[in-house]
C-alpha cells in the first residue's frame, strides 16, 4: 500500500492558515537552542488547540508542560473572554528565561502565567477552577496529573490528553521495562471506565483524548 502520509501532511500544511510570526520564530528558536525540539506541538497541533480554545471559550486553562511555550501561545490566542487566563507548568527551571522571553515578545504576560516546578507539587497550590486542561507533562504520571486536577475542572470542563497513542505502541506488544507505555495504557483503561466523564480520541499526531467532566 502507498503511504501518502508525509504528502497528507504537506496537503494539510498548504490548506489551513499560516503560522503566526511569533510561533514561526518560537519554531526556529527552540530548533536551534533546545534540546528535543520534536516536543513542540508544531504548527497543526497548534491551531487545533487554538480552535477548539476558540470553540470552548475557557475563563481558565490549566496545562501541564510548558517545554518552550508553544502550545500555550497557541491556545491564548483562542481566547476569547476578558480576564481569561492560562495558568502553564514547567518543571524544567533551565527553559524558563527562553519561555518567558516569548511569553513576553507575544505581550501574553498578563494571559499566560508561567510556574516552574513539578505539577504535582505545584497544581495542589492553585487555588482556581478550570474550564480546560491541557495534559502534556511526563506520560509516566499521567494518571496522577488526572486525579490532582478532576476536582480543579468545572463541570462541562475539559481535559485534553496528549500522545495517548504513543507512537502507534498502545497496540503493539509491551515491554516490561516500558514504563512510558504502561503508564498510558493505564491512563487510557481509566479514562475509558470513568464514569463521570465522556471521551472520545482524536488521531490525529500522536493521539489525544477529548474528555469532558459530566
Ligand atoms: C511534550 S513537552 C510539552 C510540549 C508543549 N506542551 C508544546 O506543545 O509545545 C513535555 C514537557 O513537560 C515537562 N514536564 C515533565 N514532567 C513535568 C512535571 N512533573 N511538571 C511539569 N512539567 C513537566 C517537560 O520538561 C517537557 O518540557
Amino acid at each position: 500500500m502507498t503511504d501518502y502520509s508525509i504528502d497528507l501532511e504537506q496537503y494539510i500544511l498548504d490548506h489551513i492558515d499560516d503560522e503566526e510570526p511569533i510561533l514561526q520564530e518560537l519554531n526556529r528558536q527552540t530548533h536551534i537552542q533546545m534540546l528535543q525540539p520534536r516536543m513542540l506541538s508544531g504548527h497543526v497541533q497548534g491551531k487545533i488547540l487554538k480552535m477548539l480554545v476558540q470553540m470552548m471559550n475557557p475563563l481558565n486553562i490549566l496545562e501541564i508542560g510548558t517545554f518552550t511555550g508553544y502550545s500555550a501561545i497557541s491556545m491564548a490566542l483562542g481566547l476569547q473572554k476578558e480576564g481569561a487566563v492560562i495558568d502553564t507548568i514547567e518543571i524544567n527551571d533551565e527553559n524558563e528565561e527562553f519561555i518567558q522571553s516569548f511569553i513576553d515578545k507575544a505581550e501574553m504576560h498578563q494571559t499566560i502565567q508561567l510556574h516552574i516546578g513539578s505539577a504535582l507539587d505545584i497544581i495542589p497550590q492553585l487555588d482556581k477552577q478550570y474550564d480546560l486542561v491541557f495534559m502534556d507533562g511526563d506520560k509516566r504520571q499521567y494518571r496522577r496529573y488526572y486525579e490532582l486536577i478532576f476536582d480543579k475542572l468545572n463541570t462541562g470542563g475539559y481535559i485534553l490528553a496528549d500522545n495517548v497513542l504513543w507512537d502507534g505502541k498502545v497496540v503493539e506488544e509491551l515491554h516490561p521495562n516500558d514504563a512510558y507505555t504502561k503508564e498510558i495504557l493505564a491512563f487510557n483503561q481509566m479514562v475509558k471506565e470513568d464514569a463521570r466523564v465522556e471521551k472520545v480520541i482524536l488521531p490525529f499526531r500522536d493521539g489525544i483524548s477529548l474528555i469532558r467532566k459530566k
